[in-house]
């Protein structure tokens, strides 16, 4: 086993352009840590990952090395997976048309000695294996396209613990936890801590600050590009000192934003939902109200923002907002968009932003053929709108020119929301709004959902996150099997959890 450690990074500098992305960092991960790397939407941090990558080039004069060994000015592939590297991306990387075991085995395919053909049998067997460690029963012959995020992941996870090697290597998490459920979390955590006591290590990039707190050995802070603070004992930090170090702001904490329901006629009824999972929902919102679904996965509450909206069509379902009636098993999301029906997605980049789109072209679309004719895009109102919405949910850089493409992740998120959060839908239907996004701007966009509610709006929110719901919604439903199996008025953090894993527990005590 060699003593080097596993990752060393020494005055390493990323521009584009005239953006400084990373600014002269030094950052070293040791053997046998979970190493925490923090930091607000655009600071640098999957930058940092797609330089050690090989994706980007750094600027010159830093040195990267990965076991003692300086990796050339540009990383190759090869040498990272000899090096035992393995990077989950932020954006999963996976190719949607393969299959599990297909995806879990690139970069390291067993193949036959002498006829260098590909052993799917063993591979899949292998793919088997890993998920068995992170206790999945995702079936490693399924299209990657057919999963949900949660097992997106899994199995973006999975390809990178099956291509540890005991005793070395490093493993790269670019935010690859945020759509899990607490068991599967658990089960993740334990997995990992087994890679990096066997001698590896992991770089573990989080917005989850209590995981962060929880998880890691050592962290580390950036912000704007810079290391800020040096590295630190987890154990010797606090939720809140990181959370101001890395913002350079103090935050309060997130009290209450729940607002006050109107008394009156309801504003959405919907009858008989059903869809994929779904199996016949009923449910109300009242003018300024703020419903949420959750459940665990595979429970048909994630569906909900779809069919509410046309974006998928139901198999049952109508819904009545103000008067107007709409049959959601033909409806279509032209229909629904008329009527006022708009939907915030989970996919950002395949549903929610055109990323070569500008900003300002991405926010304002909707509005665009109410606000006068198409040719007058780039016109003031557009201006105004965009500038509006930078501004309100603070996005970085405050530009309304640049491609959405370019923006961090959690930035681009912030457009999306701020695309529909600045018009005047009736109802609003979010699938897990705070994303991606750092703990200061979760606060923004949580406090703005309320604001669009208290403007009259109906709001639904899909979340797994329980502290999401507790922070915004005043009931939340909870599914099991496609129904709804509780309903809670007032919703704790604790309550929603409890009222999710005991609908679990009864449903495997029926089963057993
Ligand atoms: N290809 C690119 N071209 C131009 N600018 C870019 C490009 N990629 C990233 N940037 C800029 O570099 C900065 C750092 O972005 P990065 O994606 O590393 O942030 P991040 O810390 O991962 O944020 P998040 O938490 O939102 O994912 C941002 O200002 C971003 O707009
Ligand atoms: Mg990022």
């Amino acid at each position: 086993m060699s003593s080097a450690p596993p990752l060393e990074l020494v005055g390493l500098s990323k521009s584009f352009g005239t953006v400084k992305a990373l600014h002269g960092v030094d950052l070293s991960v040791r053997r046998g840590e979970i190493h925490g790397l923090v930091g607000q939407n655009g600071s640098g941090k999957s930058t940092l990952v797609k330089v050690l990558s090989g994706y980007h080039a750094p600027d010159r004069g830093g040195v990267i090395k990965v076991d003692g060994h300086v990796l050339g000015s540009q990383a190759k592939l090869r040498h990272l997976r000899d090096a035992g590297v393995a990077i989950v991306h932020q954006d999963l990387g996976l190719v949607l048309e393969k299959t599990v075991a297909e995806n879990i085995a690139v970069g390291s395919f067993s193949a036959g000695r002498f006829s260098r053909r590909v052993d799917w049998r063993r591979e899949q067997q292998r793919a088997a294996e890993v998920l068995d460690r992170l206790e999945s029963a995702i079936d490693p012959r399924a299209p990657v396209g057919d999963l949900d995020v949660a097992d997106r992941s899994i199995v973006a996870i999975a390809r990178a613990l099956r291509a540890q090697r005991p005793g070395r290597g490093l493993i790269v998490l670019d935010e690859s936890t945020r759509a899990l459920p607490k068991h599967a979390l658990e089960d993740f955590y334990r997995a990992l801590r087994g890679v990096v006591s066997a001698g590896g290590a992991a770089l573990m990039i989080s917005h989850n600050l209590e995981e962060v707190m929880q998880v890691t050995d050592r962290v580390t802070a950036l912000r704007g590009g810079a290391i800020v603070g040096g590295t630190v004992p987890t154990s010797a930090t606090t939720e809140r000192e990181l959370a101001e170090r890395m913002l350079g702001r103090a935050i309060e904490e997130l009290v209450h934003t729940v607002g006050d329901v109107a008394s009156g006629d309801d504003r959405l009824v919907v009858e008989g939902l059903a869809g994929r999972l779904l199996a016949g929902v009923d449910l109300t919102v009242q003018p300024g109200e703020v419903l949420g679904v959750t459940g665990v996965a595979g429970a048909g509450w994630d569906e909900l923002p779809y069919l509410l909206t046309g974006a998928r069509p139901a198999r049952s379902g109508t819904l009545l907002l103000d008067g107007e009636r709409l049959d959601l098993t033909s409806a279509g999301p032209a229909r629904c968009i008329a009527a006022g029906i708009a939907l915030v997605p989970e996919h950002r980049i395949a549903d929610g932003v055109a990323v070569t789109l500008s900003v300002a072209d991405n926010i304002t679309l909707p509005r665009v053929g109410s606000n006068g004719k198409p040719w007058r895009i780039g016109s003031r109102w557009q201006q105004t709108e965009t500038q509006d919405v930078l501004a309100a949910l603070d996005v970085r850089p405050r530009r309304a020119d640049v491609p959405v493409g370019q923006l961090s992740g959690g930035n681009q998120q912030k457009v999306m929301l701020g695309k529909w959060l600045q018009g005047r839908p009736r109802l609003l239907a979010l699938h897990e709004p705070t994303q991606a996004v750092d703990v200061g701007a979760r606060q923004d966009i949580l406090r703005a959902i309320a604001a669009t509610a208290s403007r009259g709006v109906a709001v639904v929110v899909a979340s797994i996150q329980p502290a999401d719901l507790a922070a915004v919604c005043n009931r939340v439903l909870v599914l099991h099997e496609g129904r709804v199996t509780s309903e809670i008025s007032a919703p704790t953090e604790d309550g929603i959890v409890e009222a999710v894993y005991a609908g679990r527990l009864m449903l495997s005590a029926h089963e057993g």
